[in-house]
């Protein structure tokens, strides 16, 4: 995989206990309001939120590097018969196809250098219907903890310059939230949920 972020989660998904790994996290139970439609999760790891969705009546497109993770959510997918199509991707470089009503990115886009981070989250925007739901959370500026990040290539976010990419859609939810990290570090999270403006009619 030749990349220090998709390693250190494929390992963590690898040894994950299963009623862990099963667990929404409080990032996804916030998105869950907001899903609707055909929903795109890029970065789903274990597939917890697509799950979710699916069971909701959501089609889901799910995509995430680790194989691990992929494996284990196409398993459960097929197991509980649900409408999500897993999908084992780079998404530095994965061209998305289709439109979406939900686009949801948690947890991924600091993983890139700041140029191919915009440059993704402008194509998720694109893909998302209009009146549609983008909910994304990254890690922002303050973040401390980077034992797993690329070195010389993440992307830790400016809220005021996130926020600007959204002018005009409409915003349900702004949040900051701070976590302790291992070595006395930190972790600062920002959680955008953005309704994309309707047509003009
Ligand atoms: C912090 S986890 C978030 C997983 C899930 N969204 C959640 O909230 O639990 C980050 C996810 O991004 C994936 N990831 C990191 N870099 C990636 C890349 N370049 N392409 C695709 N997935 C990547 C990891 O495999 C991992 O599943």
């Amino acid at each position: 995989m030749q990349n220090r972020s998709i390693e250190f989660f494929d390992r963590q998904f690898r040894s994950a206990p299963a009623a862990a790994a099963l667990k929404l996290n409080p990032f996804e139970t916030t998105a869950l309001p907001f899903l609707q439609g055909d929903v795109l999760d890029i970065g789903c790891g274990m597939g917890n939120l697509a799950c979710a969705a699916a069971a909701r009546g959501c089609r889901v497109t799910a995509v995430d590097a680790s194989p691990a993770a992929v494996a284990h959510l196409r398993q459960r997918a097929h197991e509980e018969r649900l409408a999500v199509s897993a999908i084992q991707a780079d998404l530095r470089d994965y061209p998305i196809e289709a439109d979406y009503d939900t686009v949801v990115s948690i947890g991924l886009l600091m993983f890139f250098d700041c140029p191919s981070a915009y440059r993704v989250l402008a194509e998720l925007q694109q893909h998302l219907r209009p009146g549609g739901c983008f909910v994304l959370t990254v890690l922002v500026e303050g973040t401390t903890y980077d034992a797993m990040f690329e070195p010389a290539s993440h992307c830790l976010f400016q809220p005021a310059d996130l926020l600007d990419r959204f002018a005009g859609w409409e915003t349900e939810r702004c949040q900051s939230e701070d976590f302790e990290a291992p070595g006395q570090t930190l972790k600062r999270f920002l959680t955008l949920v953005a309704r994309k403006p309707r047509a003009a009619t």
